[in-house]
């Protein structure tokens, strides 16, 4: 089987998980904390600022026709109000590099990762944070804007809304026992130590302070207050007002981390409840927009006492999912009650060691979306998570969620017959 011509099948990635020396960002700062919670510090990662040539052309010869990746904010704006036009430059080739082989750029302008001053100004709960995301996203849009077709500019922008219940879960369950602490979080859609995050806690606090001026960095992935989770939301209609002004041709989006909520008996008010937090209240600052990037991983169940841990015998990924790959289906049909404009899966994934639980995920999501566009459902891409195996935030390299292995000491790419298989996907 195979997609109408124009439906984009791709992979994506983010800056700070592949290029490496992310030096000017918040997460390279935090990683090399004494008292860091992440695992391993992203390093050179897999190298891609350096190879990306290599990892297009892989893509390319697969038969993918789309790249979703990241400009990184912290390479274009090291210091506040100073704009470096070299790394400019390089985000040009890249635009340039898909071109040449037949690929489609899909540009997030903004993956977890912030300037460092950003933190040190006070970061995503800070108003003033609107104003310079807008900048920085008019200053891309004026310099190559021109080459560029598809925006997202912030991923995952509900992320901080489901760390904030998480922790609040967390801190309950850990209270219970320590094998149900590990249960929470395998909940969340990205790579998480919370375990290790309340173990270090006090000398955290006192490291951030150094680094950061205070005590709780409102790092992008940091639980968010009700204010702070809507000036996110803000910061991207700042943005896509920005853009559209100089391009309005540019289609703009945001992403959003959605699960399959399914409710078992009893369960109905706190699964409704829960999808009202994760994507309903957000319906009115997205109402409008190009498309909207749907990200799905798994699927959550709630029961008469709330979520449920996965199902006993479950088969779990190695982040500690349940593997159900019909969850994407589901959400995009949930997702099409409310949001009636177009649709691009901008993540779905899953972290193996086994291939072929992979080949089997992507042929079961992609039927997923097969079945929805026969519903009309307007789908118009899909993005797997991920181009290569890469650093998965505080879980560090252990994760692996690629198309293609990366040897950790030798950098050496090899595609996984998954990539071969998604290829097939794409219109000839
Ligand atoms: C994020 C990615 C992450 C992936 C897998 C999403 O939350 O956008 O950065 O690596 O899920 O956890």
């Amino acid at each position: 089987m195979s997609f109408p011509k124009g439906f984009l099948i791709g992979a994506s990635t983010a800056a700070h998980q592949v290029e490496g020396n992310n030096t000017n960002s918040d997460y390279w700062a935090q990683e090399q904390m004494p008292h860091s919670s992440f695992t391993e510090p992203s390093g050179i990662a897999c190298d891609h600022y350096n190879r990306y040539e290599e990892d297009i052309r892989m893509m390319a010869d697969a038969g993918l026709n789309a790249y979703r990746f990241s400009i990184e904010w912290a390479r274009v704006e090291p210091e506040e109000g100073h704009f470096n036009e070299r790394e400019i430059e390089h985000y040009r080739s890249v635009i340039r590099c898909c071109r040449d082989n037949g690929i489609e750029p899909v540009v997030t302008l903004m993956h977890f990762t912030s300037p460092a001053w950003l933190i040190r100004r006070g970061g995503w709960e800070s108003e003033e944070t609107i104003e310079l995301f807008r900048r920085y996203a008019a200053y891309v849009t004026e310099k190559l804007g021109s080459e560029i077709r598809y925006i997202c500019t912030i991923n995952e922008a509900n992320m901080g809304l489901q760390l904030a219940a998480i922790a609040r879960r967390f801190t309950l369950m850990a209270q219970q026992a320590q094998q149900n602490a590990k249960n929470a979080e395998g909940t969340v859609q990205v790579g998480m130590n919370f375990q290790k995050m309340m173990e270090n806690m006090k000398y955290a606090a006192m490291e951030n302070m150094e680094v950061f001026g205070t005590a709780q960095p409102q790092i992008f992935v940091s639980s968010r207050t009700s204010a702070g989770d809507a000036l996110v939301f803000r910061a991207h209609q700042a943005a896509k007002a920005a853009i559209k002004s100089t391009r309005p041709e540019i289609r703009v989006g945001i992403t959003l981390s959605l699960h399959d909520l399914q409710a078992l008996p009893g369960g109905e008010a706190a699964a409704a409840a829960a999808w009202e937090e994760e994507f309903r209240h957000y319906l009115p600052f997205i109402q409008g927009d190009d498309f909207l990037g749907v990200q799905n991983y798994t699927r959550t169940q709630y029961g008469p006492e709330g979520q449920l841990p996965c199902p006993p015998g479950a088969e779990l990924t190695q982040m500690d999912y349940e593997f159900y790959p019909e969850a994407l289906e589901h959400v995009i049909r949930r997702v099409h009650e409310d949001f009636t404009g177009d649709l691009i899966v901008t993540e779905n994934g899953i972290a193996t060691a086994d291939d072929t639980r992979r080949v089997e995920f992507i042929r079961r999501a992609l039927a997923g979306i097969e079945n929805c566009i026969s519903d009309g459902i307007p789908v118009k891409g899909y993005c797997h998570w991920s181009l290569m195996d890469n650093f998965e935030w505080q879980k560090g390299f252990s994760m692996t969620f690629g198309l293609i292995a990366v040897d950790r000491t030798t950098q050496k790419r090899t595609p996984k017959h998954s990539l071969h298989v998604l290829g097939t996907y794409a219109a000839r």
